[in-house]
């Protein structure tokens, strides 16, 4: 690969950028980006240029040769890339508002990437993610492409399955989370553990968890069941769980299990905070004023605290990580959505999977982790199926793939409600999913 490198991000206004900066301001020496090119829609003109001219001042503090472009033009930038990430949200956050509420007025739980929301949210964004791929294709065809874009396992999935991008890995920071939240209840540097994934993205499970050489995950479990959940994302209400339920299943969950097996009690969270702050989403827009009224500060240049208020803390880590393995051939361990090829037995290989790999400048590669165990195997390939229905409805607009994606998702709970909340909401996006001809 080239000495100097072309990233371009895609949704570059977003408020998550200082964190992909400070990223790469601090592994500038081993990962010399020469140009980083901002691009967003028109809509996010504003946002682009508040948080790029952050963006330039951070660059410029921290003393480095790294041109930073601001760009609506996406050609221009894809043009020669050698990285493309991705960190747009389609309908920004007014739709996520309706993802949330919609589903809670039929009882049903109201989140970004998971169950009925999170149908939609892949709904509006795999025919833009697979607009991105013809460009690259075109553009810049040799690139990786890094996407947090969510849902970001349906959206590898679709990928995968509908482009001709093979180069691609869905990235998440629940990993990297779960993994400092172990260490710390360990009281050891995350260094000296080795924590083994397995599932797929917002479902994934730490299997086991080794520190010298010894399997721990007995004593992780018991630590964890002994108080409130300390790994739960910022995102996720953290209500806890019960201790015998958590310590018989052996293994570590990511908070949105908790959607799973707690579905009532999640469902009463969400309509009492939703009544009392407003949904999820409307948090989160009013955490963006105060982040771009702190980004317009002139004399700001630093990431600035309050953006730990995002479930997404780390996601520069995981993302900046990656990109620095694949160009560098490090051949570390990192967690990532990719192609199975084998390494979850019992999931499709060509399905998307999120899993350990070693990161080489080929591209990830699946460790082998077997069956996932009988206990939590049906969830996983029930929702597997559900992204693989939604990936198709996606791309094909037919309204009888979208009821079928709606109705087997396991927070729907019967054919009725699945067709009347997938009428309601088609409606309420009716503007971002053409494709449905509405
Ligand atoms: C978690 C997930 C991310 C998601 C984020 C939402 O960290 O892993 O995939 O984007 O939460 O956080 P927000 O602050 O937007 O609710």
């Amino acid at each position: 690969m080239k000495r100097t490198l072309k990233i371009a991000t895609i949704g570059g206004g977003s408020s998550y950028t200082p964190e992909l900066i400070e990223g790469f301001i601090n592994r500038y020496e081993e990962l010399p980006i020469r140009e980083l090119w901002l691009v967003d829609v028109e809509e996010g003109r504003e946002k682009l240029e508040i948080v790029g001219a952050l963006a330039k001042r951070m660059v410029e503090k921290a003393g480095i040769p790294m041109e930073i472009h601001l760009s609506m033009d996406r050609e221009e930038a894809l043009k020669d890339a050698d990285f493309v990430t991705t960190q747009f949200r389609v309908g920004r956050l007014e739709a996520r508002i309706l993802d949330e509420s919609i589903p809670l007025k039929y009882n049903v739980i109201g989140q970004e990437t998971n169950g009925p929301g999170g149908l939609f949210k892949g709904l509006r964004t795999i025919p833009v993610i697979l607009d991105i791929c013809r460009d690259i294709e075109r553009l810049c065809p040799d690139v990786w492409l890094v996407n947090f874009t969510n849902p970001a396992g349906m959206i590898t999935e679709a990928v995968l399955r509908y482009s001709n991008i093979t180069k691609v890995v869905g990235l998440c920071n629940g990993p990297i989370g779960i993994q400092k939240g172990i260490a710390k209840e360990l009281d050891v540097d995350m260094s000296r553990i080795y924590v083994e994934f397995a599932g797929l993205n917002h479902m994934v499970f730490a299997k086991n968890v080794y520190l010298g050489g010894k399997n721990v995950t007995p004593t992780v479990m018991a630590r964890m069941t002994k108080k409130e959940d300390g790994i739960s994302l910022k995102n996720i209400a953290d209500i806890g769980w019960d201790p015998l339920f958590l310590s018989t299943l052996g293994m570590v969950p990511i908070g949105y299990l908790r959607y799973y097996y707690q579905t009532a009690t999640m469902l009463a969270e969400q309509q009492a905070s939703v009544a009392k702050e407003g949904t999820r989403a409307e948090v989160v827009k009013r955490v963006e004023t105060e982040l771009f009224e702190l980004y317009k500060d002139l004399d700001l240049a630093a990431k600035p605290q309050q953006l730990e208020q995002r479930g997404g803390a780390y996601y520069s880590e995981a993302a900046c990580n990656l990109i620095h393995s694949i160009y560098n051939d490090k051949r570390d361990i990192q967690t990532v959505n990719t192609r199975n090829n084998g390494a979850v037995v019992g999931i499709d290989p060509d399905s998307a999977v999120e899993v350990n790999c070693v990161i080489t400048s080929h591209g990830p590669i699946p460790l082998t982790t077997g069956a996932l165990p009988i206990a939590v195997n049906g969830l996983v390939q029930s929702i597997k199926t559900f992204e693989r229905l939604a990936a198709e409805a996606a791309v094909t607009g037919d309204y009888n793939t979208a009821l079928l994606a709606m109705t087997v998702n396991p927070l729907v709970p019967s054919d009725k409600i699945a067709h009347q909340l997938l009428d309601e909401l088609l409606e309420a996006h009716q503007q971002y999913l053409p494709q449905f001809n509405i």
